[in-house]
């Protein structure tokens, strides 16, 4: 067991990758071709999601996406709350496995719609997550970034409480999405979602396949 940068404990033998982006920004199709591709050349994989990745994030999920109105803090806490309990039953035991672990949205979404588009503050948004998840950061993470008009435009079906947040709340979640790719660009593999989905995912697993001969 190594420590990691921020100082928790890192006890990882798998791949731990994240995808982030705004709404229709083609997350879960590319999470899918990855995973294909991972199988096919003998890989353990985890597909999982937040919030959502366990039983009790179903409960979660329903309530902070389809439930009344809920304040600022409450829905941090609760994204938080998913997220230690996804790291702790579903992502670590795997990772210890040696699997790799893909997530459909991880603790940059909370940084980015809770600290910056809800104005909680991405510092205290991320030492929320750092603390919920003991320290536990992804090798890579994958951003797909969109102008959010044009990925919402890409949404079917009713819109959940956080894609019906407004366009400046989702300018600045993009904009925060982008300025912590920039900030730490060895963990972040930035792509614009507008190309076709085939050329997304060959630059996915270009960056992918580095780590696993790492
Ligand atoms: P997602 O599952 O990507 O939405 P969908 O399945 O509808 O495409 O994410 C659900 C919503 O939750 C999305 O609008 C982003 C938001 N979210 C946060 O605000 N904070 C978080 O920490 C996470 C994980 C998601």
């Amino acid at each position: 067991m190594s420590v990691g940068a921020h100082g928790y404990p890192d006890a990882v033998a798998g791949l731990f990758v994240s995808f982030e982006g705004g709404d229709g920004a083609g997350k879960s199709t590319q999470l899918r071709l990855l995973a294909d591709w991972l199988v096919a050349r003998g890989e353990r994989v985890v597909v999982t999601l937040e919030p959502g990745g366990t039983p009790l994030g179903t409960l979660l999920r329903t309530a902070v996406l389809h439930g009344d109105h809920i304040g600022a803090r409450a829905e941090a806490l609760l994204y938080a709350a998913d997220r230690a309990h996804h790291v702790d039953v579903v992502v670590r035991p795997a990772l210890a496995r040696g699997d790799v672990v893909l997530t459909d949205r991880y603790l940059d979404s909370s940084v980015a719609y809770q600290g910056v588009g809800r104005g909680l503050g991405a510092r205290d948004v991320e030492q929320l997550s750092l603390w919920a998840t003991e320290g536990l950061l992804p090798a890579l993470t994958v951003l797909l970034d969109i102008d959010p008009v044009a990925g919402l435009a890409r949404v079917t079906g009713e819109p959940d409480r956080l894609e019906r947040a407004g366009d400046d709340f989702h300018r600045r979640t993009r904009e925060a999405f982008l300025a912590r790719a920039a900030a730490e660009p060895g963990r972040w593999l930035v792509l614009d979602a507008t190309v076709p989905p085939e050329e997304l995912a060959a630059a996915i697993r270009a960056r992918v396949l580095g780590l696993l001969e790492r």
